[in-house]
């Protein structure tokens, strides 16, 4: 695959996933197309040496693999963990506003958003609902509204002069989505705007009520390449679909040795990661322990494993450089960055930053490193919280980008190409 069409197919899969669950939906349906069987946890399992599976929890969070040997003088893991959330504006259960002629949305902030870069963008609604049907029953269905239906309206400048140098966001009062102009002798319920969606994405289904919905909202402007010699990637939810997708790429290419290659891609990254699909949930170790079912064995194929923990790192900024420390600004086109941090806030070790370093010296992959400035706090991501689950060494790494948790970020067309290709020398090794 060259990197043309690899990165082709990356601005499609950003598109074609608004949230967590619509990504999950399209992990399954890319790996069912190269012979990975999906699986469900309730179910019993029957592995076999070089079969190809995968499993979901709560429809947001996915695990592909491919088994390897399983032989306890040799068995161990290759691990891609990435995760599927952004930070985004969440619908509230209560939705409905009407106020000054206008039919409102009352949302919530999930995640660190940045939130000046969703005011005035044509944004759409997409996520789950959940309904009654006439039996009793409760089923889902994911919709995705595809058109722009809400705006945040920034205020003019004539009527605070002051914006420029000190407008504050107030989340409650201004970041409130406006979805129509209300007629007077009209009743408007979001309810009712759902159901119609519902009906337009599936024909009539046996609804007798909704009973709820995990809805947000996204940026309707596609992905773009970007640049005088296009050299950018522009897009929302980069951080972390990219890595979701360049893990999958690198799993579906897979010619494994003897490992087990497994990617793992985690909801609720960007909230802390403690609920029943996160990285702290047991998920992982429940499905390490159902591929070496027997004790010893896993604990010694643990030991023999590394997990890449591949979330994107803060490319230097030419007009802010001065929030890197000098010796460490990863440029963008530089190649993927390993993240280092002594407190553990990344789980990186000099041994599992070797390990990668000698990956991308075998594929020819440049690679740079990150630490933050000393005056100034870190981030993290799953890296840390997997390695305390399963006791597997971990090395924190991604790809660099500018605007982290923008509406639209922005990244470089070489770097997911070259983690591309260290993740396959990876799962091969
Ligand atoms: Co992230």
């Amino acid at each position: 695959m060259t990197q043309e069409n690899f990165n082709h197919e990356l601005l499609r899969f950003l598109h074609a996933s608004p949230t967590p669950f619509h990504c999950v939906q399209n992990l399954v349906t890319a790996l069912e197309e190269t012979g990975f069987t999906l699986l469900a946890e309730e179910d019993a399992w029957h592995l076999e040496r070089g079969g190809r599976y995968m499993v979901t929890r709560g429809d947001s969070t996915f695990c592909a693999f491919i088994v390897g040997d399983d032989d306890p003088d040799s068995a161990s893991l290759r691990i891609v963990g990435a995760h599927t959330d952004s930070p985004c504006l969440h619908v509230k259960p209560e939705p409905d506003i009407d106020r000054q002629s206008c039919r409102q949305l009352a949302v919530e902030i999930y995640g660190g958003a940045l939130l000046g870069p969703w005011f005035d963008r044509d944004l759409s609604i997409a996520g789950r609902v959940s309904y009654r049907d006439a039996h009793g029953g409760v089923s889902s269905v994911l919709i995705n509204f595809q058109k722009p239906v809400a705006v945040i309206p920034s205020l003019a400048i004539h009527l605070d002069r002051e914006a420029n140098a000190r407008r504050e966001i107030n989340a409650q009062q201004h970041v409130v989505p406006v979805l129509s102009l209300a007629a007077e002798d009209e009743e408007f319920s979001f309810g009712d705007a759902l159901r119609e969606q519902i009906e337009e994405e599936y024909g009539k289904l046996d609804i007798d009520l909704l009973l709820d919905f995990d809805l947000c909202l996204y940026d309707c402007q596609a992905p773009a390449i970007v640049g005088l010699a296009d050299e950018f990637i522009c897009s929302a939810r980069l951080d972390n679909l990219l890595s979701c997708y360049t893990g999958l790429k690198s799993l579906e290419n897979a010619s494994p040795g003897g490992a087990t290659c497994l990617l793992v891609c985690h909801d609720h990254e960007e909230v802390g990661s403690t609920s029943a699909s996160g990285a702290q949930s047991p998920f992982l170790a429940d499905v390490i322990a159902r591929l070496f079912p027997e004790r010893e064995t896993r604990q010694r194929a643990v030991q023999r494993s590394l997990m890449i923990s591949a979330d994107n790192a803060h490319a230097v900024h030419p007009n802010y450089a001065d929030k890197h420390d000098p010796n460490h600004r990863p440029v963008i086109g530089g190649g993927p960055v390993i993240k280092f941090n002594a407190n553990q806030r990344y789980a990186t070790s000099s041994e599992t930053a070797a390990l990668f370093r000698n990956l991308c010296i075998e594929t020819g992959v440049p690679v740079q490193a990150m630490a933050m400035r000393n005056d100034m706090a870190c981030g993290s991501t799953i890296g840390p919280i997997s390695a305390a689950e399963t006791g597997i060494a971990v090395v924190d790494v991604g790809i660099p980008q500018w605007a982290m948790h923008s509406v639209r970020e922005t990244a470089g067309v070489r770097d997911a190409y070259y983690l591309h290709r260290v993740l396959q020398a990876f799962f091969a090794s």
